[in-house]
């Protein structure tokens, strides 16, 4: 968090005025940081606001509530709104301007463009949630046409988003650059996430079973297990008795491709999605192995 007075961040909805203004303040040989949101925040979504205001001289922090990103069976309606508590939020970082567009603006009459996400975005979410990363990808590529920063951040919590942004950020040849950020936790180890309001105190016990999880898959893969099946079939048995009965994925993966591992490599990711009463809640885990002979 920066040191300096409070002061509330400026609130624009038009995409061509924060268009002009970032534009303006890199001609002016000013570097602007970006960190798209659907708003909620939380400490996770400051963490990236604070990354930004570190390394850039002006942040823009978007608040949009994505649509095209949420299934038809998906919590869009739900999605918690907090705008001004958003806004008081930002206020301890400066400059800050607050990018809220309006879903007229985003998805005017007619458009019917669709970015075709890339290939790391099949597996895993790509089948639990068959249409979401085309809208990610999007709306990502929309906001970083109107909000053209230099770099722009995101949270390694949603890292197959963000193995997808990357990929397509190359593919397209968008020049901002991607800045990944590590997840930021609860003191009981719960990844940070807008969804964690919707849990009762029981579920939040039971959802604690899913970074406890990964903290046991790490410790098997630093103790020289190997066996990624074992490993995973370990962390569904740790959910399953913490009372999970939906568990989408827990695999080991390939850090780049997401491809499933039967035998661990030296550098894993290990990834879970599971569903704790109506909240489906996702957590990851890159663990850099040393070679075992
Ligand atoms: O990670 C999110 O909050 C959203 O997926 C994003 C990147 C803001 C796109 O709507």
């Amino acid at each position: 968090m920066n040191n300096s007075p409070i002061q509330t961040p400026e609130l624009i909805h038009s995409p061509k005025e924060i268009r002009a203004k970032v534009v303006a303040a890199q001609k002016s040989g000013l570097t602007v940081g970006f960190v798209p949101t659907m708003g909620a925040l939380h400490e996770g979504h400051l963490s990236l606001a604070g990354r930004a205001a570190a390394e850039c001289d002006v942040t823009v922090v978007s608040i949009f509530v994505n649509p095209t990103q949420f299934g038809p069976s998906e919590d869009f309606s739900k999605y918690p709104r907090t705008l001004d508590s958003d806004i008081e939020l930002l206020s301890h970082y400066h400059p800050v301007w607050v990018f809220a567009p309006e879903a007229a603006d985003m998805y005017p009459p007619g458009m019917s463009t669709v970015v075709s996400p890339p290939r790391v975005s099949s597996p895993l979410e790509g089948v639990s949630r068959p249409t979401h990363f085309a809208g990610v990808a999007t709306v990502v590529l929309k906001l970083l046409n109107m909000v053209p920063a230099d770099i722009a951040y995101f949270g390694q919590k949603d890292y197959q988003q963000a193995c997808v942004i990357r990929q397509m950020v190359i593919d397209l040849d968008v020049a901002t650059r991607i800045a990944v950020c590590p997840i930021v936790r609860d003191d009981d180890g719960l990844a940070m996430s807008s969804r964690n309001r919707y849990l009762t105190p029981a579920e939040r016990t039971a959802a604690l079973s899913i970074s406890r999880s990964l903290r046991v898959a790490t410790e098997r893969l630093e103790a020289g297990d190997r066996d990624a099946e074992s490993i995973a079939a370990g962390m569904r048995a740790e959910m399953h008795a913490a009372g999970i009965r939906e568990i989408d994925y827990a695999i080991l993966a390939n850090p780049q491709t997401l491809e499933t591992l039967q035998t661990a490599t030296d550098t894993v990711v290990i990834l879970i999605a599971a569903r704790v009463g109506g909240t489906r809640l996702i957590d990851n885990c890159v663990v850099s192995l040393s070679p075992t002979e």
